[in-house]
């Protein structure tokens, strides 16, 4: 019997595509041995257990805290990560309903953008700062610690900001402002609305 196994997700962009945003040396690092390693760990963790052969999204939710929802949390988040980037020669900015959404929400999508930098600067630690649309259909910033995800608590992740020292430290070192501002403009938006329910 051939045991599904999770693996990781087929990019839209090659990892020097996104320079100098993030260099094909943190992507390729970030990508291939960080977000490997909770695919492996999760891929191990799941043998044997009452969630092999569960969507991501269930394992994420009904698994308890402990090593299993961390590595679940992390896959799904950095599942977020990475399929949401584009180059930046054919970044777009958001339309459509999404961004009517957004502007109901927070006023203009520029407010969006200062209110995801706040949240990221403000954080302490590892973690994620989040777009989210909860159950009544607001959108809402938010961050959560490790390998915390938005589905455990009802809401949908719309984007995902990855703030692990290892997602930017190769290039930003202590920047954090650049790494989060240069973020943005290798956003496809068209994939973060399509996250919408
Ligand atoms: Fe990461």
């Amino acid at each position: 019997m051939i045991k599904f196994r999770f693996e990781l997700p087929q990019l839209g962009y090659q990892l020097g595509d996104l320079a100098p945003m993030m260099s094909q040396e943190t992507v390729s690092l970030h990508y291939d041995r960080h977000f490997r390693t909770y695919l492996d760990n999760l891929n191990r963790l799941l043998e044997g257990s009452i969630y092999e052969g569960l969507s991501l999204p269930d394992i994420v939710c009904k698994a308890p805290i402990g090593p299993l929802s961390n590595n679940a949390g992390q896959v799904y988040n950095h599942q977020l990560f990475f399929e949401q980037f584009v180059p930046t020669k054919h970044a777009k900015l958001p339309s459509g309903e999404f961004l009517f959404m957004v502007e109901q929400s927070f006023g203009s999508f520029d407010r969006l953008l200062q209110l995801l930098e706040k949240e990221s600067m403000s954080f302490f630690g590892s973690g994620w700062t989040f777009l989210v649309v909860n159950a009544d259909g607001e959108m809402k910033v938010m961050s959560l610690s490790n390998g915390d995800t938005p589905l455990r608590y009802g809401m949908t992740p719309l984007l995902a900001i990855d703030l692990w020292e290892h997602a930017y430290y190769l290039d930003y070192q202590n920047r954090k402002k650049d790494y989060i501002r240069n973020l943005f403009l290798i956003i496809n938006w068209n994939v973060v609305s399509s996250r919408l329910p």
